[in-house]
């Protein structure tokens, strides 16, 4: 049967397939243009996330803002989601079994944009995504082609935000990115940009 969004999002919102429901204060789902040509992956909710239900809301999440708007991109224009939708305690990594219970819902989302361009955002949606060897240090702005969609990693922005001196190279990936939207999508605000 034909998948539908509010059904996918209702599933979602009930989830209780693995611990993480347990101690989330809300399901984090998704945000953004549900007909984006580009989709963004990042690994798993933090704090602010938790208590907004939204993605990437906290200082990663401007620090994301920003390095979008460098390249004239903005939320509405792409759409962003998580590997898990529960919030691992502490802002550990997720998880195998949380992931593998999660990966799902991601999956389900991804079959409804149709995506051109997939963004993993840091190392772990890299490894679910691209490649479960992937080496973000050696691999981040490569391009990949993936169940027909064109995939690239950036660094997580919290590790852009440790650690500045990874920032020259994440320009140069954006600017790889900005030439790609415009080689490969076809939405008009898209077009404008390269
Ligand atoms: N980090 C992530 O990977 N995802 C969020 O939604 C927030 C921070």
């Amino acid at each position: 049967m034909e998948d539908r969004w509010e059904i996918l999002e209702q599933e979602c919102s009930h989830c209780r397939e693995c611990a993480l429901c347990q101690t989330r204060k809300n399901v984090v789902f998704g945000v953004g243009n549900p007909q984006a040509e580009i989709m963004l992956v990042g690994e798993g909710p933090g704090a602010n996330e938790d208590e907004q239900g939204i993605p990437f809301v906290g200082k990663a999440g401007q620090f994301l803002d920003d390095m979008l708007a460098i390249i004239g991109l903005d939320r509405t224009l792409v759409y962003i989601a998580n590997i898990v939708k529960c919030r691992p305690p502490g802002n550990r990594d997720p998880l195998n079994v949380e992931q593998d219970a999660c990966i799902g819902y991601l999956r389900r989302q991804i079959a409804l944009i149709q995506p051109k361009i997939l963004v993993s955002l840091g190392r772990i949606a890299a490894m679910r995504l691209i490649d479960p060897k992937f080496r973000i240090t050696r691999e981040h702005g490569v391009w990949f082609d993936v169940d027909g969609m064109r995939m690239m990693a950036l660094y997580h922005p919290s590790a852009l935000l440790r650690d500045p001196g990874k920032r020259p190279e994440t320009f140069d990936d954006l600017k790889s990115l900005q030439k790609e939207v415009g080689r490969v999508c076809t939405h008009t605000e898209l077009k404008k940009l390269w």
